[in-house]
């Protein structure tokens, strides 16, 4: 018999632009964002975790309710261990019990675990539902709530099972940020200074200002509405403009991974024992420190980082106890590692990243160059 094949024609056009609102309690800013288009009509899901719930999920519920709209909310167990395929299908069976269909809307009301489950769900319920994003981070300003991206773990890998969910909106709320930790604000600055160092050099010069000379703690900071805005909406915003360039990670969204492939390594080494910024401040330090060998940036400017990064409370030296050997056995599991090749973001001085020969945004460099780097650093140096 004849094989007949012929062409489904299907050319995708989208318009995924979304809006992003930096302020303080944006419970009904997030109602109002709630109501525009086509959302208006849908009934709300909220997504939240056990601790935001307690923190603010009455009152988004309640401003929802005052505008006369359905809103139930949707509470999973905090933390990473719950960002599971079995999590998104618990979640996806109380959705349905609840009788939600292809009319409704997510809310996710959290930090980066929430807004990543809770859009995921999203991705898929009824083969997509929209979605909004309140982040209540700083992690989430700095990186999880713009891109995206939304995922789910695996015992293999982190956010290996997901779908890129462009959200219909992002809210951050400043307000959220008085009840993180220390160790929680500073899990975020690590991300900050990074986007700093790849794409701005006067938002760098504000961190060192706070930090270096005035010499804020990191509450205060966060209380700081001036810091706290600019740091929003510089984090947001240099996200923006990576992915904007490159929505799917081609090659300039690599530019984010600055100081990662040293830092994830490290993070995954550690059995995730460090938070995941405080493990890219050190990978920041380090690949800076190698960019000063390489000629790529000024012994000063590495300098400046290594002091803005100390002054925030963030650690600049791989701790005792890690072998080279663990960061590079890491280093090899790292799904970002292309065909073996371990690819390095290097910035160029402050406020600006190493573009090479042929374009892209990462060099690959053997794993005996890198073994041996490693190796000068402190702590391996004398072993
Ligand atoms: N999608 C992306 O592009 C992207 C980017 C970066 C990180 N992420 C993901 O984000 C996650 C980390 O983000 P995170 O640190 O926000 O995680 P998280 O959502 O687990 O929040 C950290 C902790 O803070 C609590 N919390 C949240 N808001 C609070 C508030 N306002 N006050 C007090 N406590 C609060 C949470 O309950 C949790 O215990 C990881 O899963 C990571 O993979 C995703
Ligand atoms: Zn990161």
């Amino acid at each position: 018999m004849k094989t007949t094949e012929f062409t489904i024609e299907l050319v995708r056009k989208v318009d995924e632009s979304y809006p992003v609102v930096i302020g303080r309690d944006l419970a009904e800013a997030a109602v109002e964002m709630a109501s525009r288009g086509d959302l208006a009509e849908r009934r709300v899901a909220i997504i939240t975790d056990s601790n935001v719930v307690d923190l603010y999920g009455t009152r988004l519920e309640t401003a929802f309710a005052a505008a006369g709209r359905d809103a139930q909310t949707f509470v999973f167990p905090a933390g990473e261990t719950s960002k599971t395929r079995a999590m998104k299908e618990c979640l996806e069976d109380e959705l349905i019990a609840a009788g939600y269909g292809r009319d409704s809307l997510v809310v996710a009301l959290g930090g980066g675990v929430v807004t990543d489950l809770a859009g995921f769900v999203a991705a898929t319920y009824a083969r997509g539902l929209p979605y909004i994003s309140l982040s209540t981070t700083l992690v989430g300003a700095a990186d999880a709530s713009v891109g995206g991206k939304t995922a789910v773990d695996v015992p293999a890998a982190t956010n290996l099972i997901g779908a890129f969910h462009q959200p219909r909106a992002v809210l951050i709320d400043l307000d959220r940020w008085q009840t993180l930790t220390d160790d929680q604000i500073r899990d975020g600055l690590g991300e900050t200074v990074k986007q700093a160092c790849i794409a701005d050099t006067e938002f760098f010069a504000a961190l060192e200002e706070a930090f270096v000379a005035r010499r804020l703690a990191v509450a205060e900071f966060v209380r700081d509405d001036a810091l706290a805005e600019l740091a929003a909406r510089r984090n947001c915003q240099i996200k923006r403009d990576f992915v904007m360039s490159d929505v799917h990670e081609g090659n300039r969204r690599m530019g984010l991974n600055l100081g990662h492939t040293i830092g994830r390594a490290l993070e995954a080494a550690l059995g995730y024992t460090m938070t995941h910024g405080a493990c890219i401040a050190i990978g920041l330090n380090l690949q800076a420190r190698w960019s000063v060998e390489f000629g790529y940036m000024g012994a000063g400017e590495q300098e400046r980082l290594e002091r803005l990064l100390l002054a925030a409370g963030l650690p600049t030296e791989i701790p005792a106890g890690i072998e080279v050997e663990d960061i590079m056995a890491a280093m090899g599991h790292d799904k970002k590692a292309k065909g073996g090749e371990i690819r390095f973001v290097f910035q160029k001085g402050i406020g600006d990243l190493m573009v090479f020969d042929d374009g892209r945004f990462a060099r690959p460099i053997g794993r005996e160059e890198i073994r041996a780097f490693l190796g000068r650093q402190k702590g391996f140096a004398e072993s």
